[in-house]
């Protein structure tokens, strides 16, 4: 059984270390999910209060209480590691005010769906730090777009300076948890993100057991191949419905429902720690949005020794069950309390959040009624 995860009390010296915070905060610090503590991870830094994968919106996780933060990560065209949830950017930033770059707007198969725009493989890091990061959906969060053009696109360096210098600052280690986004497609044009990330980890003493590092990929082929590169724990991310697209590009029948069968998940266990699994894998809603009955996947998970983050909580009605909405206004907050709550009834072991503030809330008072 692979196994690259640690346990609080031995992960809890090197890894702050590295950062030079404080081993009195060892006991908040260094968890990897399983049973002493609760992972919350900052979805994409605190996407419900700014811009996303801005380091504005990492920063804000991080002093709400985040043990991690998750960039999302892509490449530039001279081979540089950087935040942004796909490759093409007219969604996440104002390229499309960009005279300069209006050229350069096109349209490819991205993991087979055609998509058109502007795409971070066609610029230079050099030019992509020309452009400011956008509030991506400012019908929902219209809060947030006040923020729109302060921000520019983060280098994965410059997220992983930014966590060692809140983890001194605040006194406990910030962790990050990167995902290669679309392996495939940057791998075809001679772009691999891996073999960057690993040089990354490594050139911050990052790729060693007890490092406060998650990798975790869509994919299944470039994990496999990280495994044995890296030091840290991998988690498979699955999606409730498809297959991962390395899978489908070389057609291999097998889907994300095959992975989280009981025999699927022992599959994954060989090369992965965890799992990141759609909310709705462990609870399932019915037609008219309403949770139904958890799924035996958080069992199963565990029973082949991998840990369970399940993604996205958010605090705004139109993405909560409707359980827990509080109007029928898509942008309005619903009681996303109770939804962890619901969620954390089933065992899962951390949880990706646009809204780490409550996602800490809940977890405080959980703890102090226990
Ligand atoms: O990585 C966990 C979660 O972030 C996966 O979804 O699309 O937000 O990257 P996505
Ligand atoms: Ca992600």
């Amino acid at each position: 059984m692979r196994s690259k995860l640690l346990h609080v009390t031995v992960a809890a010296a090197a890894a702050l270390t590295l950062v030079g915070a404080s081993p009195a905060n060892a006991d908040r610090s260094s968890d990897h999910g399983h049973g002493e503590h609760f992972t919350v991870i900052g979805h994409r830094g605190a996407a419900g209060y700014r811009p996303e994968h801005t380091l504005a919106s990492y920063e804000l996780a991080a002093r709400m209480g985040a043990d991690y933060i998750e960039p999302d990560l892509v490449t530039t065209k001279d081979g540089v590691l950087v935040a942004r949830h796909e490759p093409e950017i007219g969604g996440t930033t104002d390229v499309a005010e960009h005279p300069e770059f209006a050229g350069r707007k096109t349209t490819k198969s991205l993991d087979g769906v055609a998509t058109t725009g502007w795409f971070t493989e066609d610029f230079t890091l050099a030019e992509l730090k020309t452009l400011r990061a956008r509030e991506r959906i400012p019908d929902i969060r219209q809060h947030n777009t006040i923020f729109d053009g302060r921000y520019r696109i983060p280098t994965f360096q410059e997220v992983i300076d930014l966590a060692k210098r809140l983890s001194r600052e605040l006194h406990r280690q910030i962790g990050i948890y990167p995902e290669t986004k679309h392996p495939t497609y940057f791998r075809k044009q001679g772009l691999a993100l891996e073999p960057k990330l690993v040089s990354i980890l490594n050139k911050n003493g990052l790729n060693r057991r007890g490092a406060k590092v998650f990798v975790q990929s869509f994919e299944v082929s470039n994990l496999k191949e990280l495994d044995p590169e890296l030091n840290v724990p991998l988690v498979q991310l699955t999606g409730a419905t498809g297959a991962p697209f390395d899978f489908v590009d070389t057609g291999d029948p097998r889907t994300y429902a095959d992975m989280t069968t009981p025999a699927g998940l022992r599959d994954v266990a060989r090369y992965a720690d965890g799992i990141g699994p759609d909310k709705n894998q462990i609870i399932p809603r019915d037609a008219a949005g309403f949770l139904t009955e958890p799924t035996t996947l958080v069992r199963d998970a565990h029973r082949a020794g991998l840990i369970v983050h399940p993604y996205t909580f958010r605090a705004e009605n139109t993405f909560l069950p409707a359980d827990f909405r509080s109007s029928a206004v898509p942008n309005e907050y619903g009681d996303l309390f109770a939804e962890i709550a619901a969620f954390r009834a089933t065992g899962i072991d951390g949880l990706f959040t646009d809204n780490t503030d409550i996602a800490i809330a809940q977890r405080d008072e959980r703890l102090a009624a226990a």
